[in-house]
């Protein structure tokens, strides 16, 4: 492949040790949720403030790999007029960008949804990179229920996102490809191994068909859990047996590294499962690393409320949470590790 150098430049920086991501794309309705359900009032300059108080926390480059940006984030800069993207840059904090534009239904599934934005995405995708992206992300989402997904669903949902890889490393761009099975519902663990297994077996059957570089991509997927709304809750250990087995079944060894999503876990909860499968699996053949938006910033929305004031408590948390996870990514946590400051 033509741009496979740049591609394994890119996943070098993504993999380097005690590294992750961070995942601050939210679009605009997503983000004005979150920030309301803490008393934030969302306009362009909130979103600007927060999300430099992400990108400029001190010390947080020593755990972040890369951030990924939503569209109207790589034309904001920081207070001293910095675009946002080349102040990641210059602390060796690659910037990428969400590209989809969202989900809506599919025909004749009875539920199942399909994430749109291939038209036109080539184009866009220049764009981005002139403005310093590196790298990319792009999002499907399977609910689960009696019926769901359908296999309909399943290839269907498989066929965009490798339909995005493939275009996303054609422009030189690292394609984060994540097929999120949603925590939503009160099945069992069990049931979200099954869907996981067959949404992972079906995406990467397209992706070997789309021709794209395994080598030169990045996995985000859900750990297996069990349901939100069901009251049987999985230890960590029962967390990462089954997300590893999942794992080792459907995923190829050349894929360098899986960067989880936290999916509605707590943020000490997601830091425990992330631990445990680096604690157990020492042998894998990815780096098993993290790529969470609310397990990380959670804490950090609660501290600052859009308060001038607060940023630095906000930004002490922040990397507190970003150096909580490095250890996890190393299978070197422990509950302890939560209270040395
Ligand atoms: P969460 O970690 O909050 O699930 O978000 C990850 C993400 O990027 C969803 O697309």
């Amino acid at each position: 492949m033509d741009n496979a150098k740049e591609l394994r430049e890119t996943i070098a920086a993504i993999v380097a040790p005690g590294k992750g991501i961070l995942a601050a794309d939210e679009s605009t309705p997503t983000i004005t949720k979150r920030f309301q359900a803490v008393g934030i009032e969302s306009s362009a300059e909130s979103r600007r403030a927060y999300r430099t108080l992400l990108s400029t926390a001190p010390g947080a480059e020593k755990y972040l790999a890369g951030v990924i940006l939503f569209e109207e984030t790589l034309g904001q800069a920081d207070n001293s007029g910095t675009p946002l993207p080349r102040v990641l840059a210059e602390r060796g904090i690659v910037p990428g960008i969400k590209v989809d534009k969202g989900t809506t239904p599919i025909a004749a599934t009875d539920g199942d949804l399909i994430t749109q934005g291939l038209d036109g995405l080539a184009e866009r995708l220049a764009s981005y990179k002139s403005q310093g992206a590196r790298f990319t992300k792009w999002r499907e989402v399977y609910g689960i229920t009696e019926r769901n997904p359908t296999p309909l669903g399943i290839s269907a949902n498989a066929e965009v996102l490798a339909r995005y890889a493939a275009i996303c490393q054609a422009q030189g761009l690292v394609p984060i490809v994540e097929p999120e099975v949603l925590i939503d519902g009160d099945h069992t663990l069990e049931r979200c191994h099954e869907v996981s297994e067959a949404v992972l077996h079906a995406v990467f059957d397209a992706l070997h068909r789309h021709r794209v570089l395994l080598e030169g991509m990045i996995l985000k997927p859900n750990m297996v859990l069990p349901g939100k709304a069901n009251p049987r809750k999985a230890a960590p250990e029962e967390v990462a047996q089954a997300t590893l087995e999942v794992l080792r079944r459907t995923v190829p060894a050349a894929v360098p590294t899986i960067n989880f999503l936290s999916g509605g876990q707590g943020p000490e909860e997601a830091t425990a499962n992330l631990n445990a499968m680096n604690a157990m699996d020492r042998r894998a053949p990815w780096v098993l690393s993290f790529s969470f938006a609310r397990a990380l910033q959670d804490p950090v929305m609660h501290a600052w409320k859009g308060d001038a004031r607060s940023v630095a408590p906000a930004q002490e948390l922040f990397v507190h949470r970003l150096r909580m996870n490095s250890l996890a990514r190393d299978g070197q946590w422990s509950a302890a590790s939560e209270r040395e400051r």
